[in-house]
């Protein structure tokens, strides 16, 4: 692999009461490097996500980060680490707007003699910083997320995320309830959050979203990973192949 190490999972393992959720699963994710993650439906997918974002924890098997073994039991650990999760409800607060929502329960506040007050000014010219690193073209700085775009709030909550130090981005479907134009925005934000050294981890169904953005595409089934493969070496019917019958992609196609 050619990007640095950020995190690798080893062994990983989760049951269900019965049923063997992820069966020694493995990965790897490099710094600045978007890791694609796809299966069937209840291939394990949300499952490894929510191990590594501390939502759940794993039954068997080690975490490390920049080689450091490390716990991740609780998503205040993994905030801890440097890894962010974009939840599907996103968190967003719709009657507030777009920086109340990015800095909500980290207020910025200054002073006025003993009166500690909102310092609305220095959170809306961050929030101007952070949307304009990104790129992000969100025309109403002040109005209520609740009457934005699917996309554009999405985007307002990886702003969101951005506030602290984050290696690792993990995104659940994120472009599932998108159309077409929003789902393409959000990619572009994926495309420059790599740009700037973060990582990240990205479940979706859809492939040909998957082969536009990925480094890497990990396929899982059945809570086993099949394998992972580099898009510029293997075609959408490889993976397709990988997802249904779980047999891996041969030594050209295996990048790991
Ligand atoms: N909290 C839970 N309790 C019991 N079983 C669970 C729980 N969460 C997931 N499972 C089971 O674990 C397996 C993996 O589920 P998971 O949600 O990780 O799949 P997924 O790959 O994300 O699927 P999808 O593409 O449908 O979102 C499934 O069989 C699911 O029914
Ligand atoms: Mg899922």
């Amino acid at each position: 692999m050619e990007a640095k190490e950020l995190l690798k999972l080893a062994n990983l393992n989760k049951w269900y009461d019965g049923l063997h959720a992820l069966q020694d699963v493995s990965l790897t994710i490099g710094e600045g490097e978007v890791v694609a993650l796809v299966g069937d439906n209840g291939a394990g997918k949300s499952t490894l996500v929510k191990i590594i974002s501390g939502a759940q924890g794993s039954d068997e098997g080690e975490i490390y980060l920049k080689g450091k073994p490390v716990t991740v039991s609780s998503p205040k650990d993994a905030s801890n680490l440097g890894i962010a999760a974009l939840h599907q409800s996103l968190g967003l607060v719709g009657s507030l707007n777009v920086f109340e929502n990015i800095f909500l329960g980290r207020e910025e506040t200054r002073s006025i003699g003993p009166i500690k007050v909102l310092d609305k000014k220095k959170m809306r010219e961050r929030a101007i910083e952070l949307l304009g690193e990104l790129a992000i073209d969100v025309p109403r700085l002040g109005v209520p997320v609740l009457s934005m775009s699917g996309g554009q709030r999405q985007c307002v909550a990886i702003s969101r995320l951005l506030l602290d130090q984050v290696n690792l981005i993990l995104m659940d479907e994120p472009m599932a309830a998108l159309g077409v134009a929003e789902g393409q925005k959000v990619l572009d934000l994926i495309e420059r959050l790599k740009e700037k050294g973060v990582s990240v981890l990205i479940i979706s169904h859809n492939l040909e979203h998957v082969f536009s953005i990925a480094d890497r595409i990990a396929v899982l089934k059945n809570g086993r990973m099949v394998g992972t493969v580099s898009p510029k070496n293997s075609s959408r019917s490889d993976v397709v192949r990988m997802i249904t019958t779980g047999e891996g992609a041969g030594p050209e196609g295996a990048a790991q």
